[in-house]
């Protein structure tokens, strides 16, 4: 059983759609061990207590220093003996010892196809800011590992989603959650909890399942 520690700012739609996803059994062999959040207000904790999963707030503003924060950060990652890492819309740089000791063991979901409207200032609402201004006529969503970059880790999953004439920044925002973010988040972890998911010279491969492999052999 893999156990996820889910890391959050905001409303925590990713988060919801991830335990939506365990409760339908369209994830499997996973469980959330807990949530961590750099916002005391977020809605994201109410969403995990009221489910009984472990929820606390590591917010760098509670520490004196950034290399505290860091050091208390990992321990309470470490504390919920975690095997994957969810960054679901996590606004806080992820600290160097993190990346180093969770290599290849921590995902984020970013709302654009990587390598567009991704990278330093994309996040938020200015990543669709960015994809109107420059009139794409698709964009999407795309789950990738984290590394040391912004946004450049092996790319996992992406769903790609019309922009429509008349779309906000808004109005896209939330297309781009329905239509791709809350399918394919719950699908790579389920995925990796799963064993299908490898990384070889900076590029995932997703294995078939043995489903698959099953049917072809009886074709
Ligand atoms: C999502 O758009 C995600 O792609 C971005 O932050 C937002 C988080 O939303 N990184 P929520 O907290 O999951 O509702």
């Amino acid at each position: 059983m893999l156990k996820i520690a889910v890391c959050v700012s905001g409303g925590g739609t990713n988060l919801q759609a991830i335990m939506d996803a365990i409760d339908r059994g369209t994830v499997t062999n996973a469980q959330i061990a807990g949530v961590i959040s750099n916002n005391p207000n977020a809605y994201a904790l109410k969403r995990a207590a009221g489910r009984g999963i472990s929820a606390v707030c590591v917010s760098p503003k509670d520490y004196g220093s950034r290399e505290q924060f860091n050091r208390a950060f990992l321990e309470t990652l470490d504390s919920f003996a975690a095997d994957l890492v969810v960054l679901a819309g996590f606004l806080v740089v992820i600290p160097p010892q993190v990346i180093e000791k969770y290599r290849n063991r921590i995902i984020n979901i970013h709302p654009s196809l990587i390598p567009s409207f991704c990278g330093k200032g994309y996040y938020g609402l200015k990543v669709h800011e960015g994809a109107l201004a420059r009139g794409v006529k698709v964009t999407g969503a795309t789950v990738h590992f984290v590394d040391e970059g912004t946004d450049t880790g092996p790319i996992i999953l992406q769903k790609a989603v019309e922009v429509l004439p008349g779309d906000t920044p808004e109005i896209l925002q939330k297309r781009v959650m329905e239509q791709a973010e809350w399918v394919i988040l719950p699908q790579a972890v389920d995925l990796i909890a799963n064993g299908r998911v490898s990384v070889q010279d900076g590029q995932v491969r997703i294995l078939e399942s043995e489903q698959q492999t099953g049917r072809e052999e009886s074709e």
